[in-house]
């Protein structure tokens, strides 16, 4: 279950590649507009306001997601990235911190590709830290001896969950795309006690908590606090570095002049 609450906490961190991808789309009056995995529906209202003539169509698969997008005054859909198909006006399909829940992603941007009308934009980001400390202590920790019976189930993911920069670059390109990718690494300095936990409980520890009861979960957490907090050691004024690699890519389909 995704909490929007808790995903909000970093909004302006985790908001930033959002901008940074959107802003290499050159579509300047594009018919309609898609948001895949649009989640709180925050970073959604920023393209209603760049693209006010354009139909807006929002969709994720959470129903806690969806309900917060709404609130949030965006017409959001309960629907699964896998099962979207694009409508023949669509110009601009994005899905920002999505598909690395979705195994199957590179098969979609190909379908994509060849189903989006000429001249249409995508653009992707996904996380590309999977083998960093953060997640590398998670995965070690869950397979220990006290937490691996209970945690046996969990697909934590590796770094196979996305691809490389060249690799998107060369899936779209095979669809005759123009693609730009690329990497950003962003040095992020969290403020506040276990810092690095709490960033990641919105979004990696996810199926970790969902599989865990409450007083399971505080002992994962309790457990792992002290693993981060030697990798990533707090600052003497309570802050702290976390460096977050994240992968871009944005392609437009082929004849759009
Ligand atoms: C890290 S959040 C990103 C939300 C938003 N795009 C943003 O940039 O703030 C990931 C979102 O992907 C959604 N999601 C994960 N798997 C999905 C799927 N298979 N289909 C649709 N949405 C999915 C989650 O519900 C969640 O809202």
């Amino acid at each position: 279950m995704w909490d929007p609450g808790k995903y909000l906490d970093f909004a302006d961190l985790r908001g930033r590649p959002f901008f940074d991808l959107t802003a290499r789309i050159g579509a300047q009056t594009p018919r309609r507009v898609v948001d895949l995995g649009c989640g709180p529906g925050n970073l959604t209202l920023s393209l209603a306001q760049r693209w006010p003539d354009a139909a807006l169509e929002a969709s994720d698969n959470s129903p806690e997601m969806v309900q917060a997008a709404r609130a949030a005054g965006i017409a959001a859909e309960l629907l699964d990235v896998r099962e979207w198909t694009p409508k023949p006006d669509t110009d601009v399909v994005i899905s920002n911190a999505v598909l690395q829940w979705v195994p199957e992603h590179r098969q979609l941007l190909e379908r994509w590709a060849r189903e989006l009308p000429p001249g249409a934009w995508i653009a992707i980001q996904v996380p590309g830290n999977f083998d960093a400390p953060s997640h590398a202590l998670t995965r070690e920790l869950a397979a220990s001896a006290r937490w691996a019976a209970r945690l046996a189930e969990v697909g934590l993911r590796e770094d196979d969950a996305v691809d490389t920069p060249p690799q998107y670059a060369e899936r779209l390109a095979a669809q005759g795309c123009m693609v730009d990718a690329w990497e950003t690494t962003y040095t992020q300095r969290l403020a506040g006690e276990n810092a690095v936990l709490e960033w990641i409980t919105g979004t990696a520890l996810r199926p970790v908590k969902a599989a865990l009861d409450e007083q399971e979960w505080q002992q994962f957490r309790r457990d792992l606090a002290p693993m981060l907090d030697r990798a990533y050691p707090p600052r003497g004024d309570g802050t702290t570095w976390f460096e977050f690699r994240r992968i871009f890519v944005v392609a437009r389909t082929p004849g759009g002049g």
